[in-house]
Formats: C-alpha cells, structure tokens, sequence
C-alpha cells in the first residue's frame, strides 16, 4: 500500500507529516524522509540500502560524485561498521558528540554502508545532537546517509515550511522537529591522522575549540601529541561538495558593505542586514519582511549574536524568496575572527558568489 502523502501536490504537503515511528518505517523499507538535526534538516534514507540512496541523488538533484554524510547514533554504533576511530578523532567524539562536529575517517573495503560514499574508501561520521535524529537513529538502528534537505544548490532547510515548499512531494514522509537550533551545516574534520587534522568546512565547531579540547586530551594522556590543525584552502579540500554552487536563493543577491549606505538610485527592493543596520536606517527589525518607505527589509537579528545570525540565515534568504523580487541587497559584515563568524563568512561568500 502506497504512503498516503507520496505523490501528492505541494498544496497537500501538510498530509506528508509523518510520526517518529512511521518515519522510521518508511526508512526501513527504502524511503526517503526528512528529519532535524540541530544543524539542518537532513534528506535521509538508510545509507547500506543502494536504491534508497540513489533516491536521495534524484530528489536532491545532486550530482552523482557528490557523496553523502552518515549518521550515527554513538561511537560504538560507528565502531561496528569497523570504523576505526583515531585516537585524535575519539578525543574529538568524547566531547563534541552528539553535536555539530562530522569527522571524515576511513571506510574499511567491502563496507555495507559503501552506497553512501559512493565506494569511497573514507567516511564522514556525525552524530546529531537532536532527540528526535537519535530516536529515528536508534529506531531504525542502521546509519542514515543524509544531506541537507534542499535542491542541490540551494540554501540548507532549517524549518519545514521552508523545505515542504522547496521538496513538496518529492520525498515520502517530513518528520518536525521545530526550526534547528544551530542553523548551519557540521563542522568538517578530516581527522583521518593523530599528527594532523584538516577543518574541510568550517562552522560552530572551530580551530580554537578544537585545540582546547585536544590539550586537554594531551594532558589526560588521552592522546600522546597536539595535531597541527590545517584549516584548509576550499581549493585543495578533499570534499567534493565545495565544488558546487551553495545556499543560493531564488532572488538575485549583491553584496554590498555595511558602511556603504548606497542610494537610492539603484532601485534596491529589499535589503538584508544586521539588526543595528536596520535600525540605523530607521527600521525597526522583526521577524519576516518589513517594508518600509516601499523598500522591504529583513532583518537577520543583532551583530552582537552571531548564532542567532547563524540561525536565522537561510531562513531569511527563504522569506526573501517568497517576496518574489528579482534583485535584493545583502549588508555583508565584519564577522569577526570567532568561530561562528568565520562560519558565516563562509556561508555568506558562497550565497553572494552563486549568481
Ligand atoms: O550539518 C550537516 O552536516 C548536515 C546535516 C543534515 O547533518 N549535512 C550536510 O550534508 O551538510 P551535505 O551533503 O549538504 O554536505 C556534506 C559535505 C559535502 O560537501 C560532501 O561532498 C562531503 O560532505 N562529503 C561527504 N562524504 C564525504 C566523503 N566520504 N569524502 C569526502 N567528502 C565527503
Ligand atoms: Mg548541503
């Protein structure tokens, strides 16, 4: 008997809400669902089964040599597939797991979950930090392989409005966990090596917390020497998704400084900006559009909370899109050197280079 919600139009979408339970049976037998993490929502599907994650290529639009991260419940979980952790990479897991920490580490041959890497001989592991992601986890109790539940290319989907409007029925069950916590995707680690370990994309998780946490390992002999950590050039990253256009709204977006007021004369419809640059302008910041003057605003929350920022940010860019404008002006920032800032640096680059 077929799903009731599979195949339906987009104006149905609220029938494709599935209970915990029955989005992990319609994982078992082969499907494809979106659930949350505390990053993003992730496109998942059981990662050792070869036609179920093929499913998730077809909904996604995603290139085939792009591969896909897997999700764990824990370590033993992970440890049972004979992935062998590095000692470096158990310090790590010990304390940012569950969490928004992925580590790529190598696959065994001949591995069951070889579907997901696309036959790569190396992994990336992540163990969500979401109740909801570990009952399906430990529901289903097979690795999930999971992108970001959006249309490749596309910002990541932190609420499900935003990712029932992008996917609608291409996907056979949304499983709701309220809007994620975190907002943008894991940090990666290639922790492959003991004497030095690589951040592939960069996100909450940065150098400076992951050098406390290896000191402290060091000091409780838990490791016998510091890695150098690399924070890799995008170029040179062994992750094929960097290849690809990201995060890119339908709206065609420029960047333009904080400092530059602009004018009026470029006929910007719609600006994207800080809280303080609002207000500056005499807008007083909400959630969702503003529109002021017969220019529209969205606001992105204040400068000074940079995870609020991080939280919010494709959630904007979604309620941007509903506005239905051809061209908007995103406010780029100093974000400062932190973790999170050097995170959205990342994002936001790559959402300005992707037109
Ligand atoms: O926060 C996150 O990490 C979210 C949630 C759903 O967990 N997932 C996510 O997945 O962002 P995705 O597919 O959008 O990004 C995964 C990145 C891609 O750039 C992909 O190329 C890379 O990880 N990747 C996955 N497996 C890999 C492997 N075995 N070797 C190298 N790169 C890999
Ligand atoms: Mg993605």
């Amino acid at each position: 008997m077929p799903f009731p919600g599979e195949g339906r139009e987009i104006f149905e979408e609220h029938r494709m809400h599935v209970t915990l339970t029955e989005a992990a049976q319609l994982l078992s037998k082969g499907k494809v669902v979106v659930f949350p993490t505390e990053t993003v929502y992730g496109l998942g599907a059981c990662a050792d089964n070869p036609r179920a994650v093929e499913t998730i290529y077809e909904v996604k639009r995603r290139p085939r040599d792009n591969p896909l991260i897997c999700h764990f419940y824990s370590v033993v979980q992970i440890e049972r597939y004979g992935i062998v952790l590095t000692s470096v990479a158990q310090a790590l897991f010990s304390e940012f797991s569950p969490g928004p920490l992925s580590l790529l580490l190598d696959l065994p041959p001949n591995s069951p979950l070889a579907p997901a890497t696309g036959g790569r001989p190396t992994i990336i592991c992540r163990i969500p930090n979401h109740p909801v992601a570990l009952d399906l986890l430990h529901l289903v109790d097979v690795p999930i392989a999971a992108p970001s539940a959006n249309t490749s290319g596309r910002m990541s989907g932190t609420q499900l409005d935003m990712i029932e409007h992008d996917l609608g029925g291409r996907v056979a069950g949304y499983l709701d966990g309220g809007a994620a916590v975190i907002g943008i995707e894991s940090t990666i680690v290639d922790a492959r090596r003991n004497d030095q370990i690589s951040i592939l994309r960069p996100g909450v998780i940065g150098k400076p917390e992951l050098t406390m946490v290896l000191l402290e390992a060091l000091k409780e002999g838990k490791i016998s020497a510091l890695p150098t950590i690399v924070e890799r050039a995008e170029a040179e990253t062994p992750t094929p998704g960097t290849r690809y256009a990201h995060y890119a709204p339908r709206t065609v977006l420029m960047g333009r400084e904080s400092n530059e007021w602009g004018n009026e004369k470029d006929s910007v419809l719609a600006y994207i900006a800080t809280d303080e640059w609002l207000r500056e302008r005499g807008v007083e910041p909400g959630f969702g559009p503003i529109q002021h003057a017969g220019v529209w605003y969205l606001a992105l929350g204040s400068r000074h909370d940079l995870l609020n920022i991080a939280r919010r940010l494709y959630y904007a860019l979604y309620q941007l899109d509903q506005l239905a404008l051809p061209k908007a002006c995103f406010i780029a920032e100093e974000w400062g050197q932190t973790s999170v800032g050097r995170a959205l640096h990342d994002r936001i680059q790559k959402i300005l280079a992707a037109h």
